[in-house]
């Protein structure tokens, strides 16, 4: 990943790019210093309990007035127990969709500022979410 990642970035002209690598839901980065986070597809695939986390360690690591732009697949209800189990469905960001509800409720108690999540294409993204 970070061999493709480095090639596309010695194809811009932009010297200022480094790369991390982290198994969420930690983020190895100190309190306050991000601008922004953006994730595509990626929360989703985290394990249930790991969920609420990763929230903390957005707000955690965001300058205050940082904004989350994220995309991700979640649910409208609750999936079946056979539908969380199935393989082709997790790889596929599905599976591990949480419900729309506990993730607004996480991003409150983490503190995070933002209007409901907008619905698009089949994807749920944030974009004026802010610390
Ligand atoms: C569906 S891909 C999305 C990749 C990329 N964000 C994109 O939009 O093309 C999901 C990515 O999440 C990564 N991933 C899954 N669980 C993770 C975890 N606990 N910590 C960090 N990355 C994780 C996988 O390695 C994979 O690269």
């Amino acid at each position: 990943m970070h061999t493709l990642a480095r090639r596309n970035i010695s194809n811009t002209p932009h010297k200022n790019i480094s790369l991390l690598t982290a198994v969420l839901p930690s983020i190895p980065l100190e309190d306050s210093t991000i601008d922004v986070v953006i994730s595509n597809c990626v929360l989703n695939l985290l394990p249930d309990e790991h969920k609420p986390q990763v929230w903390r360690e957005i707000y955690r690591v965001l300058k205050v007035g940082g904004k989350v732009i994220v995309s991700d697949v979640l649910a409208r209800k609750e999936l079946s127990e056979e539908m969380k189990l199935n393989a082709a469905l997790l790889v596929g960001c599905v599976a591990g969709a949480a419900l729309v509800e506990d993730v607004e409720k996480w991003m409150r108690e983490a503190r995070l500022e933002g209007e409901c999540p907008d619905f698009y294409l089949g994807l749920f993204s944030w974009s004026n979410c802010v610390k």
